[in-house]
């Protein structure tokens, strides 16, 4: 028997799958909150200025980077998450103010006392509220990224409250309130009399230089006079070096990629309109980058090498911040990481002679990242060129773009001068005796 109907009597498609559609609305909001803070966060990440504390926001950029892409694919399963991917004006209004102190740290206070506690309280409303057993897809993510939040405010503990953030974080807690939360389901509360949008009086810029901290400075770190800087070109592909000189060089190397995390930092907030997608793979480039970093920051002082000693190179930063987003992206992949494989395979090779299986694997494991970072070169730079409004054949854009380098580099590079005298400062001179060779 078929039961009657009636158009009276049926229940609507809207209330038919009302209970899938009010998760895949929390979870579009979780979605567009993770991506935002990828877009945002990142700026956190030049702005500060020690290594340890870039290395922690590249992990958490990346862990949210995968939360948001596990959010999208599963918010693709439920009725009512949509197909696109654009983040509510609302959302997008409150991270682009989070970026706004000019001063990092209080920057950084507004984050992690403020946005990210109430993405954790967030996921936690989204756990309560949905069916253990009907949604458990979506329950099995969730209860990770708690623990991931959790984890984040942990580790991010220690490096808070070296300023006094207080009134920023009043502010944008009283931004948030007015959105009514993240979700915009609370009693929306009027903004106090005298607020004021920071992001609506000014845009967002990047610093002409990036945050070292406590660590000496310098334009470069390559150069031909084993006096000046502790990697000298010359002997890195000379088969007389020792393969101990050979080490502690590719290990600053390594370290100065730190370069690279601050300048490919820049690009996030500087392509609003990029699909996720892009943003993601950024996020994993940066993180493998923070990663190349620690590899030496971690080995170096292992060799005998004082990291005060060590003077960080500014130059590519300071260079690159002068080019828009698309050059600044095509320097890096096309130029620095595509031209970097030669010189590096006969430096694997010369270190194999040592034995040292851990600078082997930690060789081996870089460059096996640089050849996707190469791969997602090809893959996006057509897309920001496009998002940038450039027209020209990829070819043609960056051998212009390799120019147009040489030339900002001549006003804008080599302008950092040696923050150490040649007797305190890690050399090319000064790693030959470290590695026992003279
Ligand atoms: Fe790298
Ligand atoms: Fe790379």
């Amino acid at each position: 028997m078929v039961a009657p109907t009636s158009p009276t009597s049926a229940p609507s498609a809207t209330g038919r799958m009302a209970a899938v559609q009010d998760m895949a609305r929390l979870q579009r909001v979780l979605f567009e909150v993770e991506r935002e803070f990828v877009r945002t966060a990142t700026t956190l990440i030049y702005r500060v200025g020690e290594p340890e504390l870039k290395y922690l926001l590249c992990q958490h950029v990346w862990e949210s980077a995968g939360h948001a892409r596990f959010l999208r694919e599963r918010g693709r399963e439920l009725s009512g998450f949509g197909t696109g991917e654009s983040v509510r004006p609302e959302l997008r209004s409150l991270f682009t103010e989070a970026v706004m102190p000019a001063d990092g740290y209080v920057a950084l206070a507004g984050f992690y006392r403020v946005l990210k506690p109430a993405l954790l309280a967030a996921y936690r409303h989204y756990l309560s509220a949905t069916h253990h057993l009907a949604d458990w897809p979506s329950r099995k993510l969730v209860e990770e990224f708690i623990a991931d939040e959790e984890r984040h405010a942990r580790e991010m503990e220690p490096c808070l409250g070296t300023v006094d953030a207080t009134a920023w974080i009043a502010h944008l807690r009283h931004a948030l309130a007015a959105h009514g939360g993240l979700f915009g389901d609370q009693p929306r509360s009027p903004l106090p009399t005298g607020f004021a949008w920071e992001s609506s009086g000014r845009p967002y810029a990047h610093p002409a230089t990036c945050n070292r901290g406590k660590y000496p400075t310098c334009s470069s770190v390559f150069s031909q006079d084993p006096d000046e800087t502790p990697i000298v070109r010359s002997w890195l592909v000379d088969p007389k070096t020792d393969a101990r000189v050979i080490r502690l060089m590719v290990y600053v190397w390594l370290m100065m990629e730190l370069d690279a995390v601050d300048y490919l930092a820049t690009i996030f907030i500087d392509t609003p309109d990029a699909p996720f997608d892009l943003h993601h793979d950024m996020a994993r480039h940066l993180w493998d980058e923070s990663r190349h970093s620690q590899f030496g920051y971690r080995q170096l002082p292992k060799l005998g090498v004082d990291l005060m000693t060590l003077e960080h190179s500014l130059d590519l930063y300071n260079i690159l911040v002068q080019m828009p987003p698309h050059e600044r992206y095509a320097m890096m992949t096309m130029e620095f990481e595509a031209g970097s494989f030669p010189t590096k395979a006969l430096v694997m090779d010369r270190v194999r002679e040592l034995n040292d299986f851990e600078a082997d694997t930690l060789l081996a494991f870089d460059r096996n990242d640089e050849q996707n970072h190469v791969r997602y070169g090809h893959r996006w730079l057509p897309e920001i060129m496009t998002l940038c409004g450039d027209p020209r054949p990829v070819e043609e854009f960056v051998k212009a773009t390799q120019a147009r380098f040489t030339e900002v580099a001549k006003v804008h590079g080599n302008r950092t001068p040696h923050a150490l005298p040649p007797e305190r400062r890690l050399t090319g001179n000064k790693i030959l005796q470290l590695a026992g060779v003279v």
